[in-house]
């Protein structure tokens, strides 16, 4: 049994998506305390775009590793290999500029990758991984749903749609929202979110 807990604040434990997937983790745990924890913090060791030799081959069709030296293989073989294997995927990310921050897309660059987590179909993207429970921690500085939203929301929409290109369709958002607002809407919506936490990891 294995989490594979990815987070992607600059923030560190301090980050309050961080401590939102905590207490994720915190119920994953409680249910499989055995389970093997795999983290990877994208802001304390973050991953190196996708090269030009490594985007060129996953082009032109051609076999990555042939040939050329293709630098980010060997990391996307290693990270989509830490993804395969987990039974459970908790991904903790503050809302940038409307959308992931810069590093969580960094590593979607490297696991969503044609031939070997998707296919391409008459039909369309095919994902290759088997479905997991996927669950996303989202904090952001304003609303960026429901009526007191001011501000578009690409985050959730945009990993709403491409997970399920991979084949991780079982995906569940929980949120805290407004942070900017202050400690105390912070604290609150923590307390607000509590059912919502454990409604989503119940059949975990
Ligand atoms: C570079 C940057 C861009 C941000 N863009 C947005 C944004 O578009 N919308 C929003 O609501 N908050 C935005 N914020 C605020 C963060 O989402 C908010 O502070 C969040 O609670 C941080 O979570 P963390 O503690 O996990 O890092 C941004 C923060 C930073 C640093």
């Amino acid at each position: 049994m294995k989490i594979l807990h990815i987070t992607c604040s600059p923030r560190g434990e301090q980050s309050v998506s961080y401590r939102l997937s905590q207490r994720v983790m915190d119920r994953l745990l409680t249910r499989h305390p055995a389970a093997q924890i795999v983290t990877r913090d994208l802001c304390a060791e973050p991953l190196p775009h996708i090269d030009g030799a490594y985007a060129a081959a996953l082009g032109g069709g051609a076999r990555v590793g042939n040939g050329r030296a293709v630098s980010s293989h060997a990391l996307s073989e290693r990270l989509i290999a830490e993804l395969r294997d987990a039974d459970y995927v908790v991904i903790a990310t503050p809302m940038h500029n409307f959308t992931v921050p810069s590093v969580l897309k960094a590593w979607l660059d490297h696991v969503v990758r044609i031939g070997v987590t998707f296919n391409v179909t008459p039909e369309g993207k095919a994902g290759t991984l088997a479905d997991r429970p996927v669950y996303i921690a989202v904090s952001s500085g304003g609303y960026r749903s429901g009526e007191r939203a001011r501000q578009p929301d690409f985050l959730e929409p945009y990993l709403k749609a491409l997970l399920p290109t991979i084949g991780l369709k079982n995906l569940s958002f929980v949120s805290v929202q407004a942070t900017a607002a202050g400690p105390e809407t912070t604290t609150a919506a923590f307390a607000a979110v509590e059912r919502e936490l454990d409604d989503c990891v119940a059949g975990a």
